[in-house]
């Protein structure tokens, strides 16, 4: 069935997606301080090490990844601050010389006709932060919002799409695993986390809303994999509905000030001895839009329980296909889980700020032949086409990622770009088939078969 543009509207936004740590590199440079990410590379935690340090080093080359990008014939890119970078070890004072990096990202979208969508935070956190307790010590709530208000004062005149955060759910989950060169594994330390993020959050987005006015559309990502089967009932329901509530409804619910959906899961209920009074108010937030980060669905089989919560997608998954970092391909999660939040008071409309497919590609002749990825495409795409012709509200799609990089722990082995990054060739970009196959998408009004 051929697919084109024009089905999925005039103002449906076409964008790629990208995150600080996995693309900059210039991990010191221009002042610069370390994340918890950068000390992962250090510690052993990152496979590959310390070369991820460098990522794929965009922060040197800008203009030629702003070039590629324009040249797929997007809408958008969605890249993030990274925190140590622009606020010091965590609470200023601003860094010029860092902040200028992403002055001269934005400036470099806006003129090639690409709109700037910023993460204000996408897990980078400051490794001084992190050594007084991160995420756990409430403290880091006003922390964090002081450092998103910053960063919409100085971006605010040329940035009217942001997302506050970065998937807070699997920041929960490198802490309940102890991973990712944070405390843990520890269940209180990764409940206490959730609420300081719901919390850190909601009070971010109200500062940067009196910054920005109401012109600035303002929303935030989460983890939206339920559980499959889809049609489970029974006990394999309420298991399903158990983590979808800790892993989804944990962060939609506060935003739309309704507390935690305790009743539906256990798993949260000891999370009530971090909530004062007063936080019911203190973690809503009117968000403008839901971004939905979609890699594939859990099974509701085999779900680990790391640090006494379950971990749905860290675990190998059960499926047809898999990708590099063992997620399961459900495309039909996509269209399931609009039509469950689609009523949801915290997502007044959805936009896929992350998709995508990892696998270990290999450059052949010059070539990267990533079929597997374009039929990934694909298949989420027609379903998401099929979501807006139900009148459901999508409103936008970015490919994760434009280029290879740094998949976390993974290191360099979890391949989702769209164009090839050589490693062992000073970081030459090559674009892949799948690069050619978005871009015919995006520019042949005949759309592509
Ligand atoms: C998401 C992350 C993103 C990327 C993809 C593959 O969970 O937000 O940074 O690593 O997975």
């Amino acid at each position: 069935m051929t697919l084109r543009r024009a089905d999925f509207g005039e103002d449906f936004t076409w964008g790629v997606a990208s995150a600080a740590f996995q693309i900059e590199g210039a991990w010191d440079v221009d002042g610069k301080r370390p994340s918890v990410w950068d000390e992962a590379c250090r510690n052993g935690r990152v496979r590959d090490g310390l070369v991820c340090l460098d990522a794929i080093d965009a922060f040197h080359r800008s203009d030629e990844d702003l070039d590629l990008i324009a040249g797929l014939g997007v809408d958008a890119n969605r890249f993030s601050i990274n925190w140590p970078r622009v606020y010091g070890d965590g609470r200023g004072p601003w860094n010029e010389a860092g902040g200028a990096y992403y002055d001269r990202v934005i400036d470099g979208c806006l003129a090639r006709g690409v709109e700037p969508w910023v993460t204000v935070h996408h897990w980078d956190l400051p490794l001084a932060l992190q050594r007084e307790g991160g995420w756990t010590r409430r403290g880091i709530v006003d922390d964090f919002a002081a450092f998103a208000e910053e960063v919409a004062r100085r971006y605010g005149d040329r940035v009217k799409h942001w997302m506050v955060f970065n998937e807070p759910l699997s920041v929960v989950g490198h802490i309940a695993a102890g991973i990712h060169g944070r405390i843990g594994p520890h269940p209180m330390a990764a409940l206490a986390s959730l609420h300081h993020m719901n919390l850190a959050c909601a009070e971010a987005g109200r500062r940067m809303h009196a910054v920005l006015g109401a012109e600035a559309s303002i929303g935030t990502t989460n983890v939206f994999s339920l559980g499959a089967p889809f049609d489970a009932t029974g006990s394999q329901r309420r298991m399903q509905r158990a983590i979808e509530a800790l892993t989804v409804d944990a962060f939609l619910d506060p935003a739309a000030g309704r507390g935690y959906p305790f009743d539906d899961s256990p798993f949260l209920r000891p999370l009530r001895r971090y909530v004062r009074d007063g936080d019911l108010e203190a973690a809503a937030f009117d968000y403008d839009f839901m971004g939905v980060q979609y890699y594939g669905p859990f099974p509701t089989k085999k779900v680990p329980v790391l640090g006494g919560i379950p971990v749905p997608r860290l675990d190998t998954a059960e499926a047809d296909v898999r990708s590099t970092t063992k997620i399961p391909v459900e495309p039909r999660g996509l269209i399931e889980l609009f039509r469950r939040y689609r009523d949801h008071p915290a997502c007044k409309r959805f936009v896929v700020t992350e998709c995508g497919f990892g696998m270990n590609d290999r450059m052949v002749d010059g070539r990267v032949r990533d079929d597997l990825r374009i039929w990934y495409t694909r298949n989420h795409l027609e379903v998401v086409r099929e979501a807006v012709a139900e009148g459901l509200p999508v409103d936008g799609y970015f490919q994760w990622s434009y280029a290879d990089n740094i998949e976390w722990v993974f290191g360099r082995n979890g391949r989702y770009g769209l164009i090839y990054v050589d490693y062992d060739d000073d970081f030459r970009r090559t674009p892949k088939d799948s690069y050619r196959w978005y871009q015919q998408l995006l520019t042949d009004a005949d759309g592509i078969d």
